[in-house]
């Protein structure tokens, strides 16, 4: 080794040391947290979307723990009872071809707003009714038994934006229908999970390939109030442990009856 070379790693080691969140995840995804509440927008992450390899892909789904479709056999006495569902935030996919391979048979539908993504669904799921754009700006055209929040997708919008999101996704449920978000235990033991900053809830944002990702980590408490909030009342809360040892929950909810 070279002077060169043992200087160069004496001041990595010590930026390392001394700066926690530039030190690399077991995953190789860097953390950098927190970021500011007006550093970010929801429509932001769609480069680091649009970018995403399939390598990667793979490695956040494991890192979510829901690689063998946990968060859906967790609810699939819910899937398996109704006739529509509405996806926010499609993705590639995963949701779809799951609720297919457990026997859902009904009308699916959904809503996605990175480019590549859409001409993926288009490709892989002829029988999808699939929306283009910004849920935050949808004009909904009908009401669904089933809305579905999957993958941590409330993750994706500011704290802010997750109020106007559940808003939202409130007008779309038939008025004996349910939403579904599945999230990180975000309150119980993030400290533990390996996918989440240590920082506990709140804003948070990673770079992988270059791109950075932000997202509003909240609690499950802080769901129940925003839900409670925009019209939505809590009929069960189903925790349990998906794969890599994380812990997430299926947050199940109805609309509140008005007397
Ligand atoms: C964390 S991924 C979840 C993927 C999928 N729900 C799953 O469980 O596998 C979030 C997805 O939601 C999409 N998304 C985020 N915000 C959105 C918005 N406002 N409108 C439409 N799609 C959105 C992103 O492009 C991304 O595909």
């Amino acid at each position: 080794m070279n002077t060169v070379t043992v200087i160069f790693s004496i001041i990595c080691f010590t930026i390392g040391f001394s700066n926690p969140g530039l030190t690399m995840s077991k995953f190789d995804i860097e953390y950098i947290a927190p970021c500011t509440e007006n550093s970010w927008a929801n429509k932001n992450n769609i480069k680091f979307y649009e970018e995403m390899s399939d390598e990667l892909y793979d490695k956040l789904i494991k890192n979510s723990g829901i690689d063998k479709n946990e968060d859906i056999n967790n609810v699939k006495d819910y899937i398996l009872n109704v006739q529509s569902i509405f996806e926010i935030g499609l993705c590639r996919g995963r949701v779809v071809k799951a609720c297919r391979e457990i026997g859902y048979q009904g009308k699916f539908s959904g809503i996605e707003f990175t480019p590549s993504f859409c001409k993926e669904l288009e490709a892989n799921f002829p029988d999808l009714v699939l929306y283009e754009g910004d849920f935050l700006e949808f004009i909904p055209t009908e009401q669904y038994d089933l809305v579905m929040l999957m993958g941590s997708t409330l993750n994706a919008f500011t704290f802010d934006e997750q109020k106007r999101c559940l808003k939202k996704a409130k007008d779309i449920i038939k008025p004996n229908g349910f939403l579904i978000i599945d999230n990180y235990s975000a309150n119980l033991k993030a400290e533990t999970n390996p996918a989440l900053p240590s920082s506990n809830n709140g804003f948070y944002t990673f770079q992988a390939n270059g791109q950075y990702h932000a997202g509003y980590m909240s609690s499950i408490k802080e769901i129940h109030l925003i839900t409670n909030e925009v019209g939505l009342e809590l009929v069960s809360e189903r925790q349990y442990a998906a794969g890599n040892d994380i812990l997430r929950a299926s947050l199940i909810y109805k609309l509140i009856n008005k007397p």
